[in-house]
């Protein structure tokens, strides 16, 4: 028996050195894409790729066209460029693609949540109950009394409103989106002020995390950050556990649907933390950016706001605080907003940039829209990147890097949703929420929640760029693929409330 486990060992580590050895030597085999390994071994392009994936994928693209694998930190990823054969693999008509597993690991690295094996449906038909159709109506209202709380304080309007702020746009949007978001999904307490503080408390520590975020996914962190990333992980499992949570109101249908489902199945208040931290990440990581790049947008191309501005006075009337302590703001007028849809659209098709990423179960066949069909293998991963294959498309998207606010706005005014590739109809032309199994299931909420922001600050708000020559930032290049990017740099603005009309006696 003693000797038994070197033996084991010994035998475990020269199985291991050869598959090791196998996926060092591998080559193209025949019907296989192009394979790209770099010239590092195992690590092949991984440098490259994360110091900017886009740069590397045009580069990809350009020398081996829409097909491709490359090597990845010992990992095969096969990327497909054409955006007219997505179909097959977002559909996975020949259910070989799995989404979960390393979704699954991800979460564990990330928020420490050990995902079972119904989640992922269970936050599917949560997000189909609570943030979509009535559960929305519901939530949007709990939304608007939460940007009210958070824009206008606990008292409304101070007495200074009316005068000038300034501020980092950026900066001002997310931490906005962030406390109304948390507050109208987590909660709120009796004290106002005490939520929020607390959750300005949270955003900062929020916004640490992450900037960690990306190279903590990479596992590129020193090791100062990584002590401090896991200081940060405890933090946020603290300050959102469900014990200290307990006594508060309103937890949003969505949540406590949620929570209830992890109780019945057993699961421990510890890790039903762990959960709260990966949702508020989920929820909160992305908003807020993009209301960054909508304002942004808008406020450098005046055609766009003037249109902006004339739809809301048309569906919301003038907007009038007259010494009222939260907004009024008809929320049944999101339903008529074509042209703020279109500036959104815009918006998420220039400033989103999500990777779709599937695990190959099996071996399997690729078919493209050409035609040409691709044996792909089981243990790779295949990769979609919308942001450069169509977002940036000239032929689907003319002048893509142009922001066109009425790009998706038909002649008549109503939704355009015709785009076509090489005069072929396509059915994905935007993709910021993903799409398939992985598509996001708060889509529709964070729409809403964008809406009106956006439209309070242009009904309730004069706001302005402290430089007006100052140009959209670019993204930033170590964010691509992680969903809605950062600007590269903050932008400077000022900010005030519209001058209060006086209450009528
Ligand atoms: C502009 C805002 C948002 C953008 C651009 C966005 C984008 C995305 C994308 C691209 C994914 C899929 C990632 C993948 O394929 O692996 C995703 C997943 C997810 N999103 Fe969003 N999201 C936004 C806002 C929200 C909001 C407000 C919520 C909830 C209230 C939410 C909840 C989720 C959840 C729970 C998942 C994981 C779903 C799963 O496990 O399948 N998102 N989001």
């Amino acid at each position: 028996m003693m000797l038994c486990s070197p033996l084991l060992g010994a035998l475990l580590t020269i199985v291991a050195g050869c598959l090791c050895l196998l996926k060092l030597l591998r080559h193209r085999g025949p019907r296989e894409p192009p394979l790209d390994k770099g010239l590092v071994p195992w690590l092949g392009h991984a440098v490259a790729f994360r110091k900017n994936m886009y740069e590397f994928l045009k580069r990809m693209w350009a020398k081996h066209g829409d097909v491709f694998t490359v090597q990845l930190g010992g990992q095969y990823i096969t990327f497909v460029m054409d955006p007219l054969s997505f179909g097959p693999i977002i559909k996975d008509t020949q259910r070989t693609l799995d989404f979960t597993e390393f979704a699954h690991e991800l979460v564990l690295k990330v928020f420490g949540y050990r995902p079972m094996d119904g989640d992922h449906q269970m936050i599917h038909s949560a997000s189909t109950k609570h943030l979509m159709g009535q559960g929305l109506e519901d939530l949007n209202k709990a939304m608007l009394d939460c940007l009210s709380l958070v824009m206008l304080g606990p008292k409304g309007p101070s007495l200074d409103a009316s005068c000038w702020h300034e501020d980092g746009l950026f900066r001002f949007c997310y931490s906005i989106l962030f406390k109304a978001g948390f507050l109208s999904l987590f909660g709120c307490t009796k004290d106002k002020a005490q939520d929020l503080l607390e959750s300005e408390e949270l955003f900062t520590k929020f916004r640490r995390f992450d900037l960690l975020f990306p190279r903590f996914v990479y596992s590129l962190l020193g090791p100062r950050e990584w002590v401090e990333v896991g200081q940060l992980q405890r933090l946020f499992h603290k300050r959102l556990s469900v014990e200290q949570n307990l006594e508060k109101d309103g937890i949003s249908n969505w949540l406590g649907y949620m929570l209830q489902f992890l109780r019945e199945q057993g699961i421990d208040s510890s890790m039903q933390d762990k959960f709260n931290f990966m949702m508020l990440w989920a929820s909160q990581g992305n908003t807020g950016p993009t209301c960054f790049w909508a304002l942004m947008f808008l406020l450098k191309h005046q055609d766009a706001m003037k249109a902006v501005q004339e739809e809301a006075t048309q569906v919301l009337g003038e907007g009038r605080l007259e010494g009222r302590k939260s907004f009024a703001f008809a929320l049944s007028s999101l339903k008529h907003t074509p042209v703020l849809d279109s500036v959104i659209e815009e918006t998420l098709r220039l400033g989103t940039s999500p990777t779709l990423l599937r695990m190959v179960q099996k071996d399997c066949v690729l078919k493209m829209d050409s035609g040409q069909e691709y044996q792909i293998r089981r243990g790779d991963k295949v990769a979609l990147f919308p942001y450069l294959s169509v977002h940036m498309d000239p032929d689907i998207h003319p002048e893509p890097t142009v922001f066109k606010y009425n790009r998706f706005l038909n002649p008549d005014g109503t939704r355009k949703v015709d785009f076509y590739k090489s005069g072929k109809k396509i059915h994905h032309y935007n993709m910021p929420w993903g799409s398939g199994v992985s598509i996001c299931p708060g889509r529709f909420f964070a729409l809403s929640e964008i809406k009106i922001f956006v439209l309070l600050m242009v009904m309730y708000f004069d706001f302005e760029l402290v430089d007006p020559n100052v140009p959209v930032p670019p993204l930033h290049p170590r964010r691509w693929g992680f969903g809605t990017s950062q600007p590269s740099y903050e932008v400077r603005f000022r900010y005030r409330l519209k001058p209060m009309h006086a209450v009528s006696s």
